[in-house]
């Protein structure tokens, strides 16, 4: 369970981490080094791998610099990062603009458009991040894309209201889609259901398609049945990506 990775690291006497998760913790700590300021209060925590060591960079801020900070997840497993953490918990409802969201990736293109919602988190993540002044995303060298969907990501996440699934599957095939189906829980158990009771769908499109991600996201949110979009395009004020050599590449 991802908090006890950060419950259970102890900075001076931690194992060496494993290659990919250094990546990720080098990702993540440079974009809070770059993006966060003692001046930012509120700020909004995403979801996935990554994020815990978003989490643990701001926490070695200080107490101090984090006595008045309030946190807002963009899903459960970041809500329970935050109080795991000790830090002090808010909604959108309390704090409707962020100073900045530091989310994870899937896929992140040349153009900063990005896929998300691997986690099946992509609503609260996009409300987050339009929520927020500054929206920078982390991750690890292999999603580091020219093309989305065609280094990492196994399609893009399309969250669906559960009656509509079918249809849906059917109009994304129709659009282009070379491949859609709806994601199951571990096991083949069922549907995964996301924070929002929803359904999530898996579509692939060929790369002349994913060339153009806004005209994409565009024609699959007007399909009706359709929650949101796993494809954030043009919102990311930057990208940080974690290198095997323990190098940042920044986008
Ligand atoms: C969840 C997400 C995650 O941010 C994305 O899947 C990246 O996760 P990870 O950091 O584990 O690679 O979009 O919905």
């Amino acid at each position: 369970f991802l908090p006890s990775l950060l419950r259970t690291r102890n900075m001076a006497t931690a194992a060496p981490l494993a290659p990919i998760e250094e990546a990720k913790r080098l990702a993540a700590y440079t974009a809070v080094d770059k993006h966060v300021f003692p001046e930012h209060q509120v700020i909004g925590i995403g979801s996935g791998s990554t994020v815990p060591y978003v989490v643990e960079r701001i926490m070695q801020q200080g107490r101090e610099a984090n006595k008045n900070r309030i946190f807002v997840p963009t899903g459960f497993q970041s809500k329970e990062l935050i109080i795991s953490a000790g830090l002090r918990l808010g909604d959108l409802d309390q704090y409707p603009k962020l100073d900045v969201t530091i989310d994870g990736a899937d896929e992140v293109d040349s153009g900063l458009n990005c896929i998300k919602g691997g986690g099946a988190c992509q609503l609260r993540e996009k409300v987050l991040a339009e929520a927020a002044e500054t929206w920078v995303v982390v991750a690890d060298y292999r999603k580091n894309s020219s093309i989305l969907g065609t280094n990492y990501a196994p399609g893009i996440p399309i969250e669906v209201v559960p009656f509509a699934y079918a249809a849906v599957l059917k109009k994304l095939h129709a659009l282009g889609s070379t491949k859609a189906t709806l994601r199951l829980a571990k096991m083949k158990a069922g549907p995964v259901v996301s924070d929002n009771s929803n359904f999530v769908i898996d579509a692939t499109f060929p790369p002349e398609q994913m060339k153009d991600p806004s005209k994409l996201l565009r024609q699959i949110k007007l399909l009706t049945g359709v929650v949101e979009v796993g494809l954030f395009c043009q919102m990311a004020k930057a990208a940080y990506f974690g290198n095997q050599d323990g190098s940042v590449t920044i986008k």
